[in-house]
């Protein structure tokens, strides 16, 4: 009974239509970091946030799964032991494919989160600033996506599931942003097994054990079918 846990980035979803960050002609060279996701650019121009991302949810709300995610799914449907996905995705496909365990370390866009109190609700398909907190009444309500500057969510649950993962395997991330850019080298401190499946060596394809490139609808599966037969 092996405990895997597995980091997703924006590379598992690029088949499903939803751009990446720092491929040619992605998100970050069409938006400045600045403008769109960081506290700062939330405070100067909260409309331009929210229209961002409110295309971003319509855009995914039309995206399916791919054979990606629902390799993923299906590991964890069959696998005996644990299987955990920690993914830097605000998209719902992992969800969507059928994987129940899943921990959003930067937010997701179906959530809606009070600036003011905290409180967190569904988000409806297009947020404003004006739109005031269900709780307190405060029209303050951002988008309920960890921005540049903020520290990711479930970081202590993240850190002691890798700490038990017999497999750490990081599908489709650059490698460029931390914390998770350093996920592997904490689950290899631990002793597990370390795996990339990207489109090409990311900035941290030295530090994993073993490598295999190609497109993620391709290798995930691949890789799923040789997990659970052994
Ligand atoms: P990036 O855009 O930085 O990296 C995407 C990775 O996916 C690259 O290494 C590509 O080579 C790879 N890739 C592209 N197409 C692929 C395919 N079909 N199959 C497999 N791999 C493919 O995206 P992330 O690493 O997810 O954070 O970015 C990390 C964080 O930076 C994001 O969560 C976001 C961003 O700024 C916030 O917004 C806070």
């Amino acid at each position: 009974m092996s405990n895997i846990v597995i980091l997703t980035g924006a590379g598992i979803s690029a088949e499903s239509g939803l751009g990446t960050f720092r491929d040619e002609g992605g998100l970050w060279a069409q938006h400045r970091i600045e403008d769109v996701a960081t506290p700062e650019g939330f405070a100067r121009n909260p409309q331009l946030v929210h229209d961002f991302y409110n295309a971003r949810r319509a855009q995914a709300a039309e995206a399916e799964p791919n054979a990606g995610h629902v390799a993923l799914a299906e590991l964890e449907a069959k696998h005996t032991g644990h299987v955990l996905i920690v993914t830097q995705n605000v998209d719902s496909l992992h969800e969507k494919a059928g994987s129940k365990n899943v921990i959003h370390m930067h937010g997701a866009l179906s959530g809606a989160l009070c600036h003011a109190c905290d409180h967190r609700w569904a988000a409806p398909p297009s947020m404003s600033p004006n739109d005031p907190c269900p709780r307190c009444a405060a029209a303050s309500t951002r988008p309920d996506i960890v921005w540049f500057g903020e520290i990711p969510y479930a970081m202590e649950q993240i850190s002691v599931a890798l700490s038990e993962a017999d497999v750490f395997v990081s599908i489709g991330t650059s490698g460029e942003v931390y914390p998770a850019a350093n996920f592997v080298a904490d689950a290899d401190q631990y002793g597990a097994h370390t795996v990339e499946l990207n489109l090409e060596p990311s900035a941290g394809a030295s530090r994993f054990a073993e490598t295999r490139f190609g497109p993620a609808s391709q290798i995930v599966p691949e890789w799923v079918t040789d997990e659970l037969s052994r």
